[in-house]
């Protein structure tokens, strides 16, 4: 079935492709009558409540709400209301591994044993509001104890099983959790990657409780035929849902916390209007659960309406291109989402993609950094065959759910442009002197008031810095954008000093402060250079006092870090541009790095520092 058609600019949805979409058809002629009254209708109608909420929404100086005096629980409208529907599959797991089964754990199955682990995690000692950490990779049991926690009201903090003992040290001290669930191994490119061993560096002398899951067990794991019901923990919707670390423009990630109303109102939405799931629907969502798209649509979205989630384990190409297609075949796919810097991967030597029809597909997603016009259009004919609509979706960690993107029922799907707010949502851009821009003007894009529902309610530990997301009465992005004559929003990249790799948002300071703290090292600058796979890749420009290799700095921030953060280029240089008052100028490397001219350098203290660079730049 064909659900888009050609127009002017990009797409539309053609006849069917309106009939497939689940966002009513007046949905932003309602939405902007009021905004609030549109999300407290859902709220109301399709969110199971313990205790219904009167008031809707309200704004302080320095905080918000949503449903403030409701009760319900995330894990209740995850899993015990599709109950009626229990033999539905709910997860289906694909180890990396093709000798190895693909597992199918139907919504009765989790429900049991999701009562089974939050039993297990009661028995050690985890009581409401506690924070666990899950340091673990793509496997059901990492989706059991995060449903298991919403369960019982603890506050999940999950952290990328690629992460390294350091970074999840760091997640476990700031967060001051009581228990870490983890996995001994998991498999990746065909290798064998070891959990514990980095498990032990991180817990050294931190008293701290582990549950350890075998990842030969990986699906199999809770078998209890009747399992001891644990009933869910009626929490305020303003409650804790989770805390997930994300890097801001300091060297300390920050734990973004998200409520619990807000978050269920919005993963359900937002899953069923922009992927338009419903009961039985199968979504894939490549994401790890390491990041907030694989909160939001590998776990909550999709079983929050009663769907399938797909969980794979490993790397999409693995052990050859096609393995993706292959699972989208298999498991007969509807909505597919992933990131651009993966379909450029795809895009390699792609003559394999004429074996596959992909007929189950009815809609393509990608998030996590501007998508290039030449990938959307090669996702579109190469993946979707020309029938499927491409949602390109704008969001953050701090959003906790999609808030720019096209709905499939109403387009337009227009290359790189991500498209309008979602219903009940205003985004604008603000120029320079704070007032709005006209179409096509380049600025600030902010949220207005009233917030989203699963807007960000807090900086973990940390007051001061939530504030800082705001400026006049606006929530500020951080990122760059335009919008067009209809109202369509392009997004243009960050207007901090964080850098995205692959999709991955990582922190220029973090990096820095990593290099920094070798000896030999007197200062570092990091700064992104496109890449035609990564999007943008890692540059550091070091100053030393004596000599170290680059390789010993590459390995410094794999270690502290994580391997993505890697650097790809180590430039050693006698000075970096700076300031007089001492800010390092990123953009001037970067400038370098483009090959660009600099001509205004009088800003700097050591402008000679620019030719040098250039020099080494071009030398390498
Ligand atoms: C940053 C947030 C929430 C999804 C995963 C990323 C960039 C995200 C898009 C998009 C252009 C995008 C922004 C944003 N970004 N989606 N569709 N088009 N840019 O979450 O790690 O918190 O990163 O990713 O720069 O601020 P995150």
């Amino acid at each position: 079935m064909k659900f888009v058609k050609k127009s002017k600019k990009g797409y539309t949805p053609t006849k069917e492709g309106k009939k497939e979409g689940q966002s009513p058809p007046d949905v932003y002629k309602e939405s902007k009558k009021n905004r609030v009254e549109f999300w407290a209708k859902i709220a109301r109608e399709e969110i199971d409540w313990i205790k219904p909420f009167k008031k809707k929404y309200s704004q302080k100086k320095d905080s918000f709400s949503w449903f403030e005096d409701g009760k319900l629980n995330l894990c209740y409208n995850a899993l015990d209301r599709h109950l009626k529907k229990r033999d539905r599959p709910a997860i289906i797991f694909i180890p990396e591994n093709q000798d190895e089964k693909k597992i199918e754990i139907s919504y009765k199955e989790l429900y049991k044993k999701v009562n089974e682990a939050s039993a297990l995690l009661k028995k050690k000692g985890v009581k409401k509001e506690d924070i666990v950490a899950i340091y673990m990779p793509p496997i059901p049991e990492a989706l059991i104890f995060m449903l298991a926690c919403a369960r019982i009201g603890a506050a999940h903090s999950v952290v990328f099983s690629a992460f390294s003992p350091e970074a999840l040290r760091m997640r476990i001290q700031d967060g001051g959790a009581k228990v870490l669930v983890t996995s001994n191994y998991y498999f990746r490119k065909g290798k064998k990657m070891n959990l514990s061993k980095k498990v032990r560096k991180a817990c050294k002398g931190l008293k701290i409780k582990k549950i350890v899951i075998d990842r030969k067990k990986a699906g199999k794991t809770f078998k209890k035929k009747n399992p001891k019901i644990i009933e869910p923990e009626p929490m305020n919707a303003e409650d804790l849902a989770f805390i997930l670390y994300t890097s801001g423009t300091t060297g300390k990630p920050k734990g973004v916390m998200h409520a619990v109303g807000g978050y269920t109102l919005q993963a359900y939405t937002s899953a069923r209007y922009i992927f338009n799931l419903r009961e039985g629907e199968r979504m894939w969502c490549t994401a790890d659960i390491g990041w907030i798209t694989g909160h939001t649509y590998t776990c909550y979205g999709p079983l929050l309406n009663g769907a399938t989630t797909i969980l794979y384990e490993g790397l999409l190409t693995f052990p050859k291109q096609d393995r993706f297609l292959k699972i989208i075949r298999e498991n007969k796919v509807n909505a597919f989402y992933t990131a651009p810097t993966a379909l450029r991967m795809f895009a390699i030597n792609d003559s394999y993609t004429q074996k596959y029809k992909n007929n189950s597909l009815k809609v393509l997603g990608t998030v996590g950094e501007p998508i290039d016009e030449e990938t959307w259009n090669w996702f579109f004919k190469k993946i979707g065959k020309g029938r499927c609509p491409i949602v390109d979706t704008y969001w953050q960690t701090e959003t906790g759910a999609a808030v720019i993107a096209s709905l499939p029922g109403h387009g337009p799907f227009i290359p790189s442009y991500a498209g309008k707010p979602f219903p009940g949502i205003e985004y604008t851009v603000i120029n320079n002197k704070r007032k709005k821009a006209s179409p096509y003007e380049q600025g600030l894009l902010v949220q207005s008031p009233p917030f989203s529902p699963s807007l960000i309610r807090g900086v973990w530990k940390n007051k001061k810095r939530y504030k800082k997301y705001f400026i006049g009465k606006y929530y500020n992005a951080s990122d760059n954008a335009f919008y067009d004559k209809e109202g369509n929003f392009r997004i243009l990249g960050r207007s901090d000093d964080i850098i995205k790799v692959a999709g991955h948002r990582m922190s220029t300071a973090e990096i820095e402060n990593v290099i920094e703290s070798l000896p030999k090292v007197v200062e570092a600058a990091i700064v992104g250079k496109e890449d035609k796979i990564k999007g943008t890749k890692v540059i550091a420009f070091v100053r030393t006092k004596s000599p170290i290799s680059e390789k010993r700095i590459i390995k410094e921030v794999s270690k502290k870090i994580g391997p993505i953060s890697k650097p790809s280029k180590v430039y050693f240089v006698k000075d970096i541009p700076k300031t007089r008052s001492g800010k390092m100028m990123r953009r001037i490397l970067k400038g370098l790095l483009e090959g660009n001219e600099i001509k205004n350098t009088s800003t700097l203290i050591n402008p000679e520092s620019v030719r040098e660079i250039k020099e080494i730049i071009n030398k390498n």
